[in-house]
């Protein structure tokens, strides 16, 4: 069998038509983990797996595979290919997707063309990836590689007031295999980059060599609700201005550093939340990450004494509930190889780089040799309905996971 290519038309149809399910009353594009809207996508996803002559199975934490065993292959480890489908609020199209579709297309391809592979080969959609509804993120794959008990993460609340496991029956993708049934001879997760780097030097294809930590906390404020123009600055116990302050803290602590710590606080909630009323409560979410862990620890520790501090001079209560904490990935070096020769061969010039995001395959790096392909996210935007990665990227980008899919497939050690 020559060099083949994938089916540009058929991967560029199925991200379109995945990205317009899922749509609410707006038309934002709202596919949360295990929400009505999730098992939409799911049911297509599946749809076209069967389409493509796969097994499918899901296990206890709803994760779904499309399995190929071709004849001979046996009980060999499979060579597993993946992402998530469930999506951030008022999402791109981009985000997982990619990954996942370019999985199935790469494995479609391969059978339709008479390839043998020696090892079965697998692609994954892991569930909750994004972690808004249900934390921590990553959470499906989390799971898989025994990071968390199925139990306990099939019991988790969401933001919404649900319960993940509830939601998955709920849906009918509570499945019965237990989560980790496969170890993978080796994981690949193609995604689009998310940020600004291919873009900005004009490189189609990033081999992804490591990722960056990520801790996730929940702050909660108490101070005393009190009437907002009669009482005196001097006499509040105000638990916005304290949450504003630590806002303004993490930035300014993040600009100043000169390192690439980056901290951000993308939900906060007053109570009772009302225009002549001091704040008694506020409640935020801090997403801090950086690609060293002795630095993170140090960003964790300095925001701790912060709270302390603003505990102190602001007079108020300060809780710390813990979503989240992943320490930096490197990935497999001989896969980050692959990928660069493979560009080469395809004439595309390659860098390697860092991730920023956080992705299943951080998780599966856990239990096998894993490793990352990025393609250019324009103006590097991401988790916005902007997000956008021109199709002559995304093509090239599932022709390089193709090819190195298919080094992989026929090693025998
Ligand atoms: C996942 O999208 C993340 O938060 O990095
Ligand atoms: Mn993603
Ligand atoms: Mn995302």
């Amino acid at each position: 069998m020559s060099n083949p290519s994938i089916d540009a038309a058929r991967l560029l149809d199925r991200i379109n038509a995945l990205g317009a399910i899922g749509r609410d009353a707006e038309g934002r594009l709202v596919r949360l983990a295990a929400s009505d809207a999730d098992k939409l996508g799911r049911d297509r996803f599946v749809s076209w797996l069967e389409d493509a002559g796969l097994e499918v199975a899901v296990d206890r934490i709803g994760n779904v595979f499309g399995i190929w065993r071709p004849d001979g292959a046996g009980d060999m480890r499979p060579l597993m290919l993946g992402s998530h489908i469930d999506t951030v609020i008022n999402a791109g199209i981009y985000d997982g997707c990619y990954g996942v579709l370019s999985g199935l297309e790469v494995i479609q391809t391969l059978k339709d063309d008479g390839f043998t592979p020696l090892r079965p080969m697998v692609v994954a959609a892991f569930t909750n990836e994004e972690g808004v509804r249900y934390a921590p993120d990553m959470l499906g794959s989390l799971v898989y590689v025994g990071g968390l008990d199925v139990d306990a993460a099939l019991a988790t609340g969401g933001t919404d007031g649900t319960v993940l496991g509830d939601e998955l029956q709920r849906i009918d993708y509570a499945g019965a295999h237990e989560p980790g049934f496969m170890t993978p001879y080796a994981y690949i997760e193609l995604h689009i980059e998310q940020g600004p780097v291919l873009e900005r030097e004009g490189i189609p294809v990033g081999a992804v060599q490591n990722l960056q930590g990520i801790s996730w906390q929940k702050v909660t404020i108490d101070g005393d609700a009190n009437h907002a123009g009669t009482t005196p600055i001097s006499m509040r116990r105000d638990a916005g201005y304290a949450a504003a302050r630590v806002v303004t803290f993490l930035r300014e602590r993040a600009k100043a550093s000169n390192t690439p710590t980056v901290a951000t606080v993308g939900c906060m909630g007053f109570e009772p939340n009302a225009i002549n009323v001091i704040p008694s409560r506020a409640t935020f979410t801090i997403d801090l990450r950086d690609p060293d862990d002795d630095r993170l620890k140090e960003e964790e520790a300095a925001l701790a004494a912060f709270l302390e501090k603003i505990a102190a001079e602001e007079q108020v209560d300060v809780s710390v509930e813990r979503l989240a904490r992943f320490e930096p990935v490197t990935f497999d070096h001989r896969i980050v190889e692959l990928v660069e020769k493979a560009a080469r061969d395809r004439g595309l010039a390659c860098r390697r780089m860092t991730s920023g995001a956080g992705h299943d395959a951080q998780m599966i790096a856990r239990i096998a040799p894993a490793a990352m392909i990025f393609v250019p996210s324009v103006g590097g935007i991401s988790h916005n309905p902007k997000e956008h990665t021109a199709d002559e990227d995304l093509v090239a980008g599932a022709n390089i996971l193709l090819d190195v899919v298919r080094q992989l497939a026929t090693k025998d050690s």
